[in-house]
């Protein structure tokens, strides 16, 4: 006997849940690539997809995942010796970063750990102490999927013209474009990278990259710019390959068009509501669960908590015997823990992430949730009673 047949939940901070709609667009026969359908529809997906990035700057689309979505932007900015200034929260903005020392930007990084968002002050004695304005580029994420940390885009914004600073604000939104609220022109973002297979809903496999007229400005001068990664050719495109340099990625894309309607039936500020509160149930069950026991949240100040993901703390190594109780026993993936600690290290096993984005409701979240406590049990992690109450609370009061 197994509890866990039955449809299987992955809720691991993405690829997160493709809907059944978006699927079902995608299982058909490859159309045209030269004439038809296909390409009368690449000019909309691009409207809507600027639409969720809320700017009306340009937008280029990859065959790529996120890797290939910061090394399009890094290649188009940077030339080898530029500098830039990296804000890290977490594991992704290193990430980042070493992509672009790969092609030989000089990089420094303000570490705020793994636990805290960006402190703006420090951002802007940096910025304020490059005199000369050699810094090209600010780059961070809004989110970082390893820790959950959201950091304020706003605010870093204002940071940067309180420095009087002209260096780009180029944001990763990998893990929370279409869950937490993003502004890319409101707020004054030069350059915005995200990936399909999160808040997009669509499976892994496309990159996106927004850009605006300063960041433009540049590309002029940037060196590192290869074909395949101009993201100039792409955005105006004198024949239709150029899309894509290469033949398009056609069946992602007809499950884009149909998460992007899906994204405009509900609409944006009902999406972001429902993952604010989605997560808001989360972190009441951990906050409760965590009254007698050593379960924690990663990040204590829940402005600074994504709506996207939640990073927990185990308190010991059961960590992993939670998630593989949750996977084997109740068909129930959850998300391993990152750049917390070394994968050979005992502490590895002291973390898991939670993922909610994307098409989620209040039954899937209050079932992993149920899931998680009946995993707590089994596996002997000690904690208080009333998580999927404290939870049910706040979808009931919600919604
Ligand atoms: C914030 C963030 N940036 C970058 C990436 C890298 O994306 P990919 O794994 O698709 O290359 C991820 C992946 O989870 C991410 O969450």
């Amino acid at each position: 006997m197994t509890l866990g047949n039955g449809r299987h939940y992955l809720a691991i901070p993405g690829p997160s849940v493709s809907p059944d709609r978006v699927l079902r667009a995608m299982h058909r026969t490859s159309p045209n690539i030269y004439h038809g359908e296909l390409i009368e529809m690449v000019p909309g997906i691009i409207r809507d997809l600027k639409r969720v990035a809320r700017t009306d700057a340009n937008a280029a689309i990859y065959i790529a995942n996120g890797h290939g979505s910061w090394e399009a932007a890094i290649c188009n900015v940077f030339s080898p010796g530029d500098r830039a200034l990296v804000l890290a929260t977490g594991s992704f903005a290193h990430g980042w970063a070493e992509m672009a020392k790969a092609v030989g930007v000089a990089v420094e990084t303000l570490d705020y750990g793994n636990r805290d968002a960006i402190d703006f002050g420090q951002v802007e004695a940096a910025l304020a102490a490059d005199k000369d304005h050699e810094i090209k580029a600010v780059m961070t994420v809004q989110v970082d999927t390893s820790t959950s940390v959201r950091n304020d885009v706003a605010e870093l914004r204002a940071a940067l013209d309180r420095a009087g600073h002209p260096a780009l604000l180029m944001i990763d939104c990998i893990a929370c474009l279409g869950c937490d609220v993003f502004e890319m022109d409101a707020w004054g973002v030069d350059v915005m990278v995200t990936g399909s297979q999160k808040g997009l809903m669509t499976p892994p496999g496309l990159g996106f990259i927004f850009y605006n007229e300063k960041a433009d400005r540049a590309r002029e001068t940037a060196n590192c710019v290869t074909r395949y990664w101009d993201w100039r050719t792409r955005t105006k495109p004198e024949v239709f390959y150029q899309y894509f340099c290469g033949t398009a990625p056609t069946l992602h894309l007809y499950g884009l068009r149909e998460a992007l309607d899906m994204i405009a039936e509900e609409g944006l500020p009902a999406i972001w509501r429902r993952h604010e509160v989605l997560a808001r149930a989360v972190w009441n069950a951990f906050e409760r669960w965590g009254e007698a026991g050593p379960l924690e949240l990663n990040v204590s100040d829940p402005a600074h908590r994504s709506h996207a993901v939640t990073s927990i703390r185990v308190g010991s190594a059961k960590g992993t015997a939670l998630r593989d109780w949750c996977e084997q026993k109740a068909g129930l993936t959850l998300g391993i823990g990152l750049g917390m600690a070394p994968q050979d290290a005992q502490e590895w096993h002291h973390f898991f992430r939670l993922g909610h984005m994307g098409h989620v409701n209040a039954q899937m979240m209050l079932g992993a949730l149920a899931t998680i406590e009946a995993g707590l049990k089994a596996v002997g992690i000690d904690h208080a009673p009333g998580g999927v109450e404290a939870a049910a609370e706040v979808i009931a009061s919600a919604a």
